[in-house]
């Protein structure tokens, strides 16, 4: 049994988790500071470093006493160390040195966005998920999944597509071009005088609008798996300027649906063609925007193999993510340095 200690400050969550074999939750605290950054409409990164300083040492204690455990119970300290914000990510790499220096245990460097495709092997997930070291498509208990997989991972800063052929084995099919589909969620969030975070409050107001009221554009990139985001917000933008005051009931809902639908359409259909050309076995929901409801319902309604997403917690920041990422990691043999430096533009592939 493999237990890690899990530490997560990338951007605006403060989160610390303790996960046992990549799969089972014994804790997982995620401070948020959406109320410090809502006022500004955006996160504002000095005011996150300094919350996550005042926040990391109480949630990782609050982490050890919700899994009944202490330090001297952990093998490995799992800590996000990019992509995200300079600030940000330093106060959890140094604080994970810390707790590795001072009481001898492997540190493992865990890249965020693998960290949110690993939330699908968090437990509740179809437990079919390919082992670290396991021969490719055989059957699991529960629902089988083979290799490779297809995974969207779209959250605030992301949107790509990603083939997963192993553990730790990733090939980039395409990403945005300009904005990440979080942060059109974001932006036309604010344009529509909804709070931030912009995306569950557009789905709110979505519901019992008229996806169809609205036409806004669909960049398809024909012949990739690339995203465009920005002129659907200049659209969304343009339709706004009709009107002197914020929209209200049925318009608010009416446009607020019409977006959601435009973003979702180009994500569900990207992925489903990449699934269905590239010979997926299933499809993998990641990061922020894979809360979505109307993406998952899509997805799934139009897609051939199964569409798999983690419940709306673990698709947000949190650290169970990065424990299970980290515990793949740890058992591959991978080990960080004190010299584990941030890197705020990280890459998966
Ligand atoms: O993965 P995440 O928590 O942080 C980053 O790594 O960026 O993603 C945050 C993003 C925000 O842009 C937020 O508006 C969006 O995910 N989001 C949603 C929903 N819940 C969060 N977007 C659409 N619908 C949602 N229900
Ligand atoms: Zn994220």
């Amino acid at each position: 049994m493999i237990r890690i200690l899990a530490i997560e400050t990338s951007c605006d969550e403060t989160a610390a988790a303790v996960v046992e074999d990549g799969q089972h939750i014994l804790s997982n605290i995620v401070a948020s500071q959406v109320e410090l950054h809502a006022r500004y409409g955006g996160v504002f990164p000095e005011i996150a470093s300094r919350a996550h300083i005042e926040a990391i040492v109480p949630v990782i204690e609050q982490a050890l006493k919700d899994a009944h455990v202490g330090f001297g119970d952990l093998d490995a300290v799992a800590v996000t160390y990019g992509p995200g914000l300079a600030g940000s990510l330093l106060v959890g790499v140094n604080v994970a040195k810390g707790i590795a220096l001072g009481r001898n245990l492997p540190l493992v460097g865990v890249n965020h966005l693998e960290a949110h495709i690993y939330a699908h092997w968090l437990e509740g997930q179809p437990q079919g998920l390919p082992q670290q070291g396991q021969p490719q498509g055989s059957p699991q208990q529960g629902q089988p999944r083979g290799l490779p997989l297809l995974a969207l991972i779209v959250s605030g800063g992301h949107t790509e597509l990603i083939l997963m052929h192993d553990h730790g084995r990733y090939e980039y099919l395409g990403g945005t071009l300009d904005d990440a589909a979080g942060e059109a969620f974001d932006k036309v969030g604010r344009l529509l005088g909804l709070p931030y975070p912009g995306g569950p409050a557009v789905q709110k107001a979505a519901e019992g609008g008229n996806p169809d009221a609205f036409h806004f554009p669909r960049a398809w990139l024909e012949e990739s798996y690339d995203f465009s985001f920005s002129g659907l917000k200049t659209a969304a933008l343009r339709a706004l300027e009709k009107y002197s005051t914020p929209p209200k009931g049925r318009l608010l809902a009416d446009l607020a649906a019409s977006f959601q639908a435009a973003v979702v359409d180009v994500l569900a259909t990207k992925t489903v063609q990449a699934a269905e050309d590239l010979g997926a076995t299933a499809i993998l929901l990641c990061g922020g925007v894979s809360a979505n409801a109307a993406l998952r319902a899509t997805t799934a309604k139009r897609a051939k193999v199964p569409v798999d997403y983690p419940p709306p917690a673990l698709c947000t920041d949190n650290a169970a993510m990065v424990g299970a990422c980290g515990y793949y990691r740890f058992i591959a043999g991978e080990r960080a340095g004190w010299d584990l430096d941030v890197v705020p533009g990280l890459r998966l592939v």
